[in-house]
């Protein structure tokens, strides 16, 4: 092949390499298959290999690495990166507003743009002519380090961009946040933890850290991800807004957020940053808050700089996930299953408005992983409802004076033996009847999701435990007045409160029962996926392990749990004994012809008339799936107040969308 012709092939390869990998990376839409693609990389490989002198630093061959890096060189850039002033709270992103109104001299409403923060690394890519030349880190505002290297091996940055019309700036700077998807993260530390390699706190960390990679082969490993949120230097090129700049990077090729919308007035503003923190914990990757940018260019020239941030936007806090702290003491916590946990007792911390002061370290193997010791200053965390945890040691704070921890032998509670079973990671007390096992189980059977039992706190399950007056849940209903009238603290009338308590309990319908014999896997939601299906208490003791399976939703683990539950004789003793002492169980009418039968309904926003929880309990009542996210197969997505994320996708996919209105009319009919 002659040159000419090479560089011909070369070139329409390299275009089309280009295109189908801003098909796959960006729009998340492929056109060919991984094999097609493979093949044409291939193709222009060899090519490439017959004339080396013909590889530009923009091939897409070019992403996956180059030989490792002495250090990196530092770059001016060309318009200082700043930082962003903070706001906590709505009353403070009033306040910004005010401000820019008073700046401004003007009191209508003010267009902003809202945008998701990203909690990732800020860079900078420069594009010459439409092909990409070098990328920065912030560094301290005015200087950077060239990371260009190891910016190329992010798919989704272009190297060249797409859409080559004669307008296209001369020179484009755009910045943006690099980030480690979180779904990826937790690989990437059970890998490094394997290879003897300290682990990362959190997706930042490991997005700074693969980012400062001297090696960019070892970048190229790492799946990290970009959204482009801003201008540096553009010449040759104009914008009116800050929006229509997002606009056209998006056509050129790069990655911009979904979810930035412009909102006019502060209000509208506060009411979305209300939706992104609504689904905040739906991403693939962390945001810390919402900026809120001041759309029109010309206004945002007005108002212009401080030393350190613009005048024209804030950062809208969100409240933290993690947190610092020190550990003050280590215990083992005795649960229902005799399983011990070591947790942490810490100083006082407030994650998320919420003060923490204990976080569980989940077992042997953890502590020892993480090497955590009574006195070590430790990363916390809290997401959503979950049981805060110690997520990782700050080494460079000991002081060694920290001392290891071990699990008893002995179990806290009772003194008896305590074994880890081979293959299993948890430590469990030996003593079926140990008082610790008994307690948490009463509790759990009188939980507000269980039989509901009013008035069944720690104080009076641990005195009914220590008096030998409850020895088995079943002793629940024999209880008499005045065996409660002679406990602490209480008096004729609560004695009475309870006793009235414990009789309304019996009524209960079967998914509650269930849920009440604490039957390992089988939390509330199980129980009222096995309660729809097996309709009785009877059909359901009788379930092999393959008949359970084949129930959707219900994995091994749990069909063997409940099979061998129900294969227990204690265990049927004592639902026999809770049967005879009164217990009634409602078993779930069979409501075949209802509207709801078969279809999986997903919820979002705030409704009125229920709570999520009772929504979703309705719609399994009446036959109807309840899901948490939107899929192909969600037949209904219910919008309430405030609706996030779930709303657009329900939209984007076609699915049926009802009010709250329609939901209620489709229950009551
Ligand atoms: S705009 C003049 N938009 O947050 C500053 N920044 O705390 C313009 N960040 O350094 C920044 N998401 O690295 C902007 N949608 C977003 C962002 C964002 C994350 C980072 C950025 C900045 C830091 C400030």
């Amino acid at each position: 092949m002659k040159k000419k012709e090479a560089q011909k092939r070369i070139q329409k390869l390299r275009d089309q390499l280009n295109y189908h990998n801003y098909r796959y990376y960006v729009l998340d839409d492929p056109e060919i298959s991984d094999a097609e693609y493979d093949k044409l990389f291939r193709g222009l490989q060899s090519l490439e290999e017959q004339f080396p002198h013909l590889v530009t630093s923009d091939s897409p061959t070019q992403r996956v690495g180059a030989p490792p890096l002495e250090a990196f060189r530092t770059v001016e850039h060309k318009i200082p990166m700043l930082s962003l002033d903070n706001a906590f709270g709505y009353d403070e992103a009033r306040e910004f507003d005010a401000r820019v109104k008073r700046l401004l001299g003007n009191t209508d409403d003010i267009e902003y743009a809202v945008e998701p923060k990203i909690d990732g690394v800020a860079v900078e890519l420069v594009y010459e002519r439409g092909v990409f030349t070098l990328g920065l880190t912030r560094g301290d505002g005015y200087v950077g380090e060239d990371i260009t290297l190891n910016l190329k091996t992010i798919k989704s940055i272009p190297l060249k961009l797409l859409s080559n019309d004669s307008t296209m700036p001369e020179r484009l700077e755009v910045r943006g946040e690099v980030y480690y998807p979180t779904s990826k993260f937790k690989k990437l530390n059970e890998e490094r933890q394997a290879k003897g390699e300290s682990t990362f706190a959190n997706p930042r960390n490991a997005a700074a850290g693969t980012l400062r990679q001297l090696d960019s082969g070892i970048t190229a490993e790492r799946p990290l991800d970009i959204f482009v949120h801003g201008r540096g230097q553009i010449t040759g090129y104009e914008f009116k807004s800050h929006f229509e700049a997002l606009e056209a990077f998006k056509k050129w090729g790069f990655r911009v957020n979904p979810y930035i919308t412009v909102c006019n007035g502060i209000e509208a503003v506060i009411e979305r940053c209300t939706e992104i923190a609504e689904f905040r914990e739906e991403l693939d990757y962390e945001i810390d808050g919402a900026v809120i940018k001041v759309n029109n260019l010309a206004l945002q020239g007005d108002l212009g700089m401080r030393t350190r941030s613009p005048r024209w936007a804030v950062a809208l806090k969100f409240e933290a996930k993690q947190e610092v702290t020190q550990i003050l003491e280590i215990k083992a916590q005795v649960g229902r299953t005799g399983a011990l946990t070591p947790v942490a007792t810490m100083k006082p911390v407030k994650i998320g408005g919420v003060e923490i002061t204990r976080a569980t370290l989940h077992n042997q193997d953890e502590v020892d992983r993480k090497d955590v010791r009574v006195g070590d200053w430790v990363v916390v965390q809290r997401a959503g409802d979950v049981i805060p945890e110690v997520v990782k040691v700050i080494e460079s704070r000991r002081t060694g004076d920290e001392k290891k921890y071990h699990l008893p032998d002995t179990c806290p509670v009772c003194g008896s033996r305590v074994v880890r079973i081979e293959g299993e990671a948890v430590h469990r007390c030996q003593n079926l009847s140990c008082p610790a096992q008994l307690k948490e189980g009463i509790r759990h059977f009188a939980s507000k999701g269980a039989m509901d039992i009013e008035g069944f706190g720690e104080r009076l399950v641990d005195q009914l435990v220590e008096k030998g007056l409850v020895k088995n849940i079943a002793d629940i209903y024999s209880l008499t007045k005045d065996q409660f009238v002679g406990l602490e603290r209480m008096a004729e009338k609560s004695a009475q409160n309870i006793i009235d308590a414990i009789e309304a309990s019996k009524k209960v319908d079967l998914a509650r029962f269930l849920y009440a014999l604490g039957v390992r896997f089988v939390g509330e939601h199980v129980s009222r996926v096995l309660a729809r299906e097996f309709g009785t208490l009877e059909n359901l003791k009788k379930a092999s392990i393959e008949r359970l399976q084949q129930v959707y939703e219900i994995g091994p683990q749990v069909a063997e749990s409940v099979h061998e539950f129900f294969s227990e004789k204690h265990n049927l003793e004592t639902i026999d004994r809770l049967l005879k002492a009164g217990v009634k169980i409602k078993e779930p009418a069979v409501l075949e012809d209802s509207k709801l039968a078969g279809k999986t309904f997903v919820f979002t926003g705030s409704l009125e008339q229920f709570t999520r929880s009772d929504a979703e309990q309705t719609v399994e009542r009446l036959g109807g799936r309840a899901a948490s996210s939107v899929s192909g197969s969600t037949d209904f997505v219910v919008v309430g107040a405030g609706p996030g994320s779930k709303a657009e996708k329900a939209r984007e996919l076609g699915i049926k969308i009802l009010s709250e209105k329609e939901f209620t009319q489709m229950v009551e009919d």
